[in-house]
C-alpha cells in the first residue's frame, strides 16, 4: 500500500511518500521539505501569515517532487487529465496533517489534499501531527510487529512536550505535559535571549558544543524546574527567566555564550531525561520513544541512550533518523498508513483543519 503524506501545521512545506508491506515494514520512497526557515528568521519567530502565504507558493510543488521522486508521474500528467489511476504501483491513500497547529498553515494542506483526493478519487486519511511524531520513530525501521507494548513516548517539539502511553496501536493516554513553554519553545526563547537567533535549538546546541570547562571563568546553575515532582508534567518557563535574569546580571555575558548555551541544554537535558526514565519505570513499558523537533540534539539522544542502558537494560529505545525529528510528510504518511491498514479513511468532505486537536 503507498500513502501520500502531506504536512504543512507550522513552517514546513512538507510531502512524501511511502510504502508499507502489510507485514509492517515501512518503506519512505520520497521525503521532500520545504523549510521556510531563512524567511522566519529575521522575524525572530513564525509569523503564521507569512507562514500560510509560503505553503500556498510551495505546496504543489513539493508534492509534485515528492511523487516524481516515487515514480508516480502520470498523476500531474496531462495524458492523464489530472488522473490517478488506481492500482499497483500508484497511490492507495492521502494522509494529511489535520492539526494541532496554526490553523491558515493547516488549511493549506488540508484543502490541498482534499483537492487531490476528489481530483483522484482516493480516500483521505486525517491525522494528528503529535500522532506523526510518534510514527517517525517507525519509518524505514523494523518490522513494527517487533514493537513490545507498553510504550512510552516523550514527544518533544516546539509546541509540544507531552508524554504518552501507548498500550497498543492507536491507544493513546497523555500521562504529563507541559504547564506552559514547550522544550523546544524554551530553547526558541533562550537562544533569542543570547542573541543566537531562530531556529533556538540547533543554535544552542551548536553554542554549548564550544563549551570548554577550562576557558570558563564561573559555574553557572540553573534550575531544574518539577524534576522531583510526582507527577510526569513539566515547566520551562522558570527555566527561561532564570536565564534571562542570570543575563541581565552579568556584565560579560557574551563572553560566556557558550557556558549559558551548555547548562541550559544540561537542564533541559536531565529533566527530559529524568521524567522518561520515572515514567518507563512507573508504567513497566517495554520500548522507549523519543520524538519531535527537540529529539534531534545530539546532546538529549546520547544522554538518554546511556541512561536507557545503565538503568533500563529491558527496554527498547526507538529514536528516528535525524532527518525524521523536525516536521515532515513522511512521518504523516507513516502514521496514516496505521489509519488506511485498519480502513481509517476520511472522505475528503470531512477533512478539517483542527488547530487544537488534542491526541487520542
Ligand atoms: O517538531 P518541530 O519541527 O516543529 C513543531 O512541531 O513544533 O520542532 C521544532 C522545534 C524548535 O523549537 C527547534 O528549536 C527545536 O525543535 N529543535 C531543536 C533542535 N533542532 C530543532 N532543539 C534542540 N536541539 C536541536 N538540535
Ligand atoms: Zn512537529
Amino acid at each position: 500500500m503507498k500513502i501520500l503524506g502531506i504536512e504543512s501545521s507550522c513552517d514546513e512545506t512538507a510531502a512524501a511518500v511511502i510504502e508499507g508491506n502489510g507485514q509492517g515494514q515501512i518503506r519512505v520512497i520520497s521525503n521532500v521539505i520545504s523549510s521556510q526557515i531563512d524567511i522566519h528568521k529575521q522575524y525572530g519567530g513564525i509569523v503564521p501569515e507569512v507562514a500560510a502565504r509560503e505553503h500556498v507558493l510551495n505546496i504543489l510543488p513539493v508534492i509534485n517532487q515528492a511523487l516524481s521522486q516515487a515514480k508516480i508521474h502520470h498523476c500531474f500528467s496531462p495524458l492523464t487529465k489530472g488522473r490517478c489511476p488506481k492500482g499497483r504501483g500508484v497511490l492507495d491513500a492521502i494522509a494529511v496533517t489535520v492539526g494541532p497547529g496554526l490553523v491558515t498553515s493547516l488549511q493549506v494542506g488540508v484543502e490541498t489534499a482534499k483537492s487531490l483526493a476528489y481530483t483522484w478519487n482516493l480516500p483521505g486519511v486525517a491525522v494528528n501531527h503529535i500522532e506523526g511524531h510518534i510514527y517517525a520513530g517507525l519509518a524505514n525501521k523494523f518490522p513494527v510487529s517487533d514493537i513490545q507494548f507498553p510504550v512510552i513516548i516523550l514527544t518533544v517539539s516546539g509546541g509540544h512536550t507531552l508524554l504518552v502511553l501507548m498500550r497498543g496501536w492507536g491507544k493513546y493516554e497523555t500521562i504529563g505535559a507541559t504547564r506552559d513553554d514547550a522544550a523546544g519553545e524554551a530553547f526558541d526563547k533562550a537562544a533569542q535571549a543570547l542573541g543566537l537567533g531562530f531556529p533556538g535549538g540547533p543554535a544552542i546546541a551548536q553554542a554549548a558544543e564550544k563549551f570548554d570547562i577550562r576557558k570558563s571563568t564561573f559555574d553557572i546553575s540553573l534550575p531544574r524546574p518539577m524534576i522531583d515532582s510526582k507527577d510526569f508534567d513539566f515547566s520551562f518557563s522558570g527555566l527561561k527567566t532564570a536565564l534571562i535574569y542570570a543575563i541581565k546580571d552579568d556584565p560579560n555575558f557574551k563572553f560566556q555564550i557558550s557556558n549559558y548555551s551548555h547548562e541550559f541544554q544540561e537542564a533541559v537535558v536531565d529533566v527530559l531525561v529524568t521524567k522518561l526514565v520515572k515514567a518507563t519505570e512507573a508504567y513497566n513499558a517495554k520500548t522507549v520513544m523519543l520524538t519531535g523537533g527537540v529529539s534531534a540534539n545530539a546532546r538529549l539522544r546520547q544522554v538518554l541512550s546511556e541512561t536507557v542502558k545503565q538503568e533500563l537494560p529491558d527496554a527498547k529505545l526507538l529514536i528516528p533518523d535525524l532527518k525524521y525529528t523536525t516536521d515532515n510528510a513522511a512521518m504523516i504518511a507513516t502514521a496514516g498508513y496505521f489509519h488506511a491498514f485498519k480502513k481509517d479513511f476520511t472522505p475528503w468532505q470531512d477533512l478539517k483543519a483542527q488547530p487544537n486537536l488534542e491526541l487520542g
